[in-house]
């Protein structure tokens, strides 16, 4: 017998039997990120108040100096700053987070989004760049890199002279710090990682370097778990970073030697 085809009724835009607040979570999504790409663009543009002491804004990593380019506005966080949005933009979580808070599209699960579905395609027409994310993963693992390094720079506190530097261990050295663990965390729980590393095998008793594979692969699963967790926390944590360095470079606030 062939297989019955089941229409299901295209519920107005809006429409829901759901009793409870289900736009509460797309709204406070909006909120946060319209908020972090307004900080972030101003950010960019002021292309000033990004470096103190041993302290680099994430904004502004890797430093690539533009002020001989002859380009008005270009500044050094314009040049770095795609790559991380375009690993956010194109990841799996946040996808879903903003199809439904900015597109309401749908707004919710099991709310209507009125006549709209009749046109959907799915990520294959204009939507086509979200297949591009494993690529702007492997520019993310190179950012936590030069994150990393950064880190490791912020331990090295020079005199006033600048001639010497003396191991040290400052507030803005844990804010970058917890900044990159959460930037870590975020982009070794990305599921595109998770098949990179073990999405193609078959058997991990026969692939080669299985084993390791396999044990990776458990890892990334288990922090996959919490890629939503990340996802938040790394976006604040890189917006609080960043404005760290730049109170501490107005003098509006004093960085706190702890070592
Ligand atoms: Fe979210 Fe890859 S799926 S960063």
């Amino acid at each position: 017998m062939a297989n019955k085809v089941v229409h299901l009724p295209v519920l107005d835009f809006g429409a829901t039997l759901r009793k409870d607040n289900w736009w509460i979570g797309p709204a406070i999504t909006f909120v946060i990120l319209m908020g972090f790409i307004c900080y972030a663009t101003f950010r960019a543009f002021e292309n000033d108040y990004y470096r103190v002491g041993p302290y680099l804004s994430p904004f502004y990593s890797p430093l690539i100096p533009t002020a001989g380019w002859g380009i008005p506005f270009l500044s050094p966080a314009m040049l770095i700053l795609p790559g991380p949005a375009g690993f956010r933009l194109t990841c799996y979580y946040y996808r879903k987070a903003y199809y439904r808070a900015f597109a309401m599209d749908p707004p919710a699960c099991a709310v209507g989004e009125g006549g709209r579905h009749d046109n959907y395609n799915g990520e294959t027409k204009l939507l086509i760049f979200q297949n591009l994310h494993r690529f702007a993963l492997y520019v993310a693992l190179g950012f936590l890199v030069i994150l990393w390094h950064d880190v490791y720079k912020a331990l090295w506190f020079r005199d006033p002279y600048g001639t010497e530097a003396s191991f040290g261990v400052g507030v803005g050295t844990l804010v970058l710090a917890l900044n990159t663990a959460l930037l870590t965390g975020y982009t070794f729980s990305c599921h595109s990682l998770r098949h990179l590393i073990g999405g193609s095998v078959d058997s991990y008793s026969t692939a080669p370097f299985g084993q390791l594979r396999h044990a990776l692969w458990r890892g990334v699963s288990r922090l996959n778990q919490n890629h939503m967790f990340f996802a938040w926390t790394s976006l604040f944590a890189v917006a609080l970073a960043d404005l760290y360095v730049r109170m501490v470079s107005l003098r509006v606030i004093q960085d706190v030697r702890i070592l």
